[in-house]
């Protein structure tokens, strides 16, 4: 085995992490600087502080990235209205560059060579937390303890944490809690019963959404302000990224908006059931795409959409550090700088429904397309010419097939 002077661990001060860390100690006999940050899992993170100190760790940090995620990741990703197959707005996959980034610029401030992750070795995560160490500094070395041991199971797992005096955390209902990851953006929920696609997934796992059965009987009509493709007030109020992402969770949250129950395909190949629930997300891809409806050209927006599955799944896969999403981004980016003004939506049974929008740089032109009298000069005759031209080709076709 290498010998590892200094490691710096993403930890969560959950049962899996508090393990690794145990297990670092006693594989590498080195020091470990634990790594917390706060993405607004709304989790209380000083109780990963007092835990990381009973374990001997001597340097412990704590950072809140709530800002910075959203701001840097989260806003420049719904840019793109990024959606991985067609409904998974990414939570999991847009927070793992970040903790990276982080994770990085912790080792090169206290010497560390390497940096350890509680990733398992058949999901996405570990794939995202290693590509981004790659293209940020390969200098760094990456121990993946769930690769690297012998622990198999989750089973084993809790003998490891009985025999080394670990207390194991149980859901509200005394059982072994879901593997979830929170964060601002999304709650990600999978294992135990979800592993069978075919089973109804129960109640209890929804942690920040009311089923919209019991959503307020009364539609909730709320107004986001957009400047050059980001969101930046609700209801005429200026806010911060994570302030906002924060407000609009609680209120889609009420609203039962934003609930997703996915089989997906992970990078590393197999397909995963999981529950996704994204009330703020959710509601700001609507918005967004209400604003960008009426100030987005037509060819421009097209070409946004059929480049918004590719940037989805490079982000899904890990490559948020590299080349062809900053190309990408660069387009995104370069498109959103008229993509400011106002989007009314009605929050009401799981659903967010865009009810008006209005831009100072709108394209949108009623005197163009109305069916009343128009003062525009539109020759119908162009519509004409513009027909025939283009079914030209179409009654060879037909012709030749002998229609
Ligand atoms: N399958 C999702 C992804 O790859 C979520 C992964 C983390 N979630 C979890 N519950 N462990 O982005």
């Amino acid at each position: 085995m290498t010998k590892i002077e200094k490691i710096v661990l993403s930890y969560s001060g959950g049962l899996d992490t508090s393990i690794i860390l145990k297990w670092l100690q006693e594989t590498y006999g080195c020091e470990v600087v634990t790594f917390t940050a706060d993405l607004g899992q709304g989790e209380e993170l000083e109780p990963a502080r007092a835990k990381a100190e009973m374990s001997g760790v001597k340097d412990i940090r704590i950072v809140d990235l709530r800002e910075e995620f959203v701001s840097d990741f989260v806003f420049p990703m719904l840019r793109a209205n990024a959606l991985y197959e067609g409904h998974y707005l990414l939570g999991s996959s847009i927070a793992r560059p970040l903790i990276a980034k982080r994770l990085v610029d912790i080792a090169r401030e206290v010497g560390a060579d390497a940096i350890a992750h509680g990733a398992t070795g058949k999901g996405n995560d570990q794939i995202r937390f290693e590509l981004a160490v790659n293209a940020l500094d390969p200098s760094i070395k990456v121990i993946a303890p769930w690769r690297q041991w012998n622990i198999r199971s989750r089973m084993q797992l809790l003998e490891y944490a009985e025999k080394h005096h670990i207390p194991v955390p149980s859901d509200k209902r005394g059982e072994a809690p879901f593997s979830i990851d929170a964060n601002l953006l999304h709650t990600s929920t999978e294992g135990k019963i979800l592993e069978n696609p075919a089973e109804v997934a129960p109640d209890h796992v929804y942690q920040r959404t009311v089923d919209p059965v019991d959503a307020p009987d009364t539609p909730e009509i709320i107004t986001i302000g957009f400047e050059r493709g980001d969101p930046v007030s609700v209801n005429g109020k200026a806010m911060t990224p994570a302030a906002l992402l924060t407000e609009l969770n609680g209120l889609g949250g009420r609203h039962g908006v934003g609930r997703l129950d996915l089989v997906e395909n992970r990078f590393i190949g197999m397909k995963s059931r999981g529950i996704y629930e994204t009330p703020g997300g959710t509601i700001l891809l609507s918005a967004h795409r209400g604003i960008e409806s009426i100030t987005l050209d037509r060819v421009a927006a097209h070409l946004k959409d059929e480049i918004m599955p590719r940037y989805a799944e490079l982000i899904y896969n890990g490559f948020w550090f590299a080349p062809e999403r900053e190309m990408l981004q660069a387009l995104i980016d370069h498109s959103q700088a008229f993509v400011s003004g106002e989007v009314t939506l009605r929050l009401y049974k799981g659903s967010a429904s865009v009810i008006s929008r209005a831009s100072p740089f709108s394209l949108y032109s009623a005197d163009l397309v109305t069916f009343e009298e128009s003062t525009i000069a539109f020759d119908h005759h162009d519509a004409e010419g513009f027909i025939r031209l283009n079914g030209l080709r179409l009654r060879s076709w037909a012709a030749r097939n002998g229609r």
